[in-house]
């Protein structure tokens, strides 16, 4: 069992994205106080879009003038195209928050070569962190959803991808998918100091339950490999994500914990 690994499972998700708001708060405060900055790296997709619109809530100028933003991967589109998760993130919280244009770190999608793409969103990473070669960066904060596949961040079930040590930012394009992904890599996400699995809705039951019940016949999945070694691993799922689960800690609508 990890030291700091944690389901927690919410009446709705309303009451999950207030608790999530409230993390968030702490990281970042505790982050600013220690680094004086907060970086956290992002996912796209459906699930986090509610707690996006509540986040470009937050008027804290302090934070957000010292908050840094990436992506956990993105679609090999344009910005402007309906896809990408730039463009999402921008739509629910970027725009609506005084962040400075330069605290905003997008994964490139405008070369032809996505090779070269991630090669340059690696460098970008390495000298944001001020890193030595072979050295890792530590995210404060890296948010993820999980595809019904068992994915997350552009990380695919028997990928190459999902086994890359070495780099930081990969690259995929599973055949069932309509473009290429870029990605970081499960080598950046397990240094990470606090990572979130965001899991809402009755159609994720079935994968988090193999993820979080079935993990080693379930192995192959990327999702059962987030693992932070020193960091904190909290899988946050409203009711009907976790139909299927034997055991978590749930609160009631008041936010006081129910059972363990
Ligand atoms: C993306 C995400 C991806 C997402 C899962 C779940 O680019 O789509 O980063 O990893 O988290 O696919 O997507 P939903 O939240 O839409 O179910």
């Amino acid at each position: 069992m990890f030291p700091k690994r944690k389901t927690l499972i919410f009446q709705d998700s309303f009451q999950l994205t207030n608790f999530l708001i409230k993390k968030w708060k702490e990281i970042a405060n505790e982050s600013i106080s220690k680094n004086n900055r907060f970086v956290a790296a992002l996912s796209g997709g459906k699930t986090p879009v509610e707690f996006y619109c509540r986040l470009s809530g937050i008027n804290d100028f302090d934070i957000w003038q010292k908050t840094h933003i990436f992506l956990t991967d993105e679609r090999y589109v344009p910005y402007d195209d309906p896809r990408s998760n730039l463009g999402m993130i921008r739509k629910n919280i970027l725009d609506y928050i005084s962040i400075p244009d330069e605290n905003i770190h997008p994964m490139g999608t405008y070369n032809s070569d996505i090779n070269l793409s991630c090669e340059l969103y690696e460098n970008h990473i390495r000298q944001f962190f001020e890193l030595e070669d072979r050295c890792v960066p530590s995210f404060d904060f890296v948010l993820l959803g999980i595809g019904d596949d068992g994915h997350v961040a552009s990380l695919f079930p028997w990928g190459k991808e999902v086994h890359e040590i070495d780099d930081l930012v990969t690259f995929s394009q599973p055949e069932y998918l309509d473009t290429k992904r870029m990605s970081m890599t499960l080598a950046v996400i397990n240094n990470a100091r606090h990572v979130v699995v965001l899991v809402t809705g009755n159609k994720k039951a079935e994968i988090i339950k193999k993820v979080i019940e079935e993990k080693e016949e379930n192995s192959f999945l990327p999702a059962t490999k987030v693992a932070p070694r020193n960091g904190e691993l909290l899988f946050l799922l409203d009711n009907p994500a976790a139909s299927k689960l034997s055991y978590g800690e749930r609160f009631s609508h008041d936010g006081q914990a129910i059972s363990i």
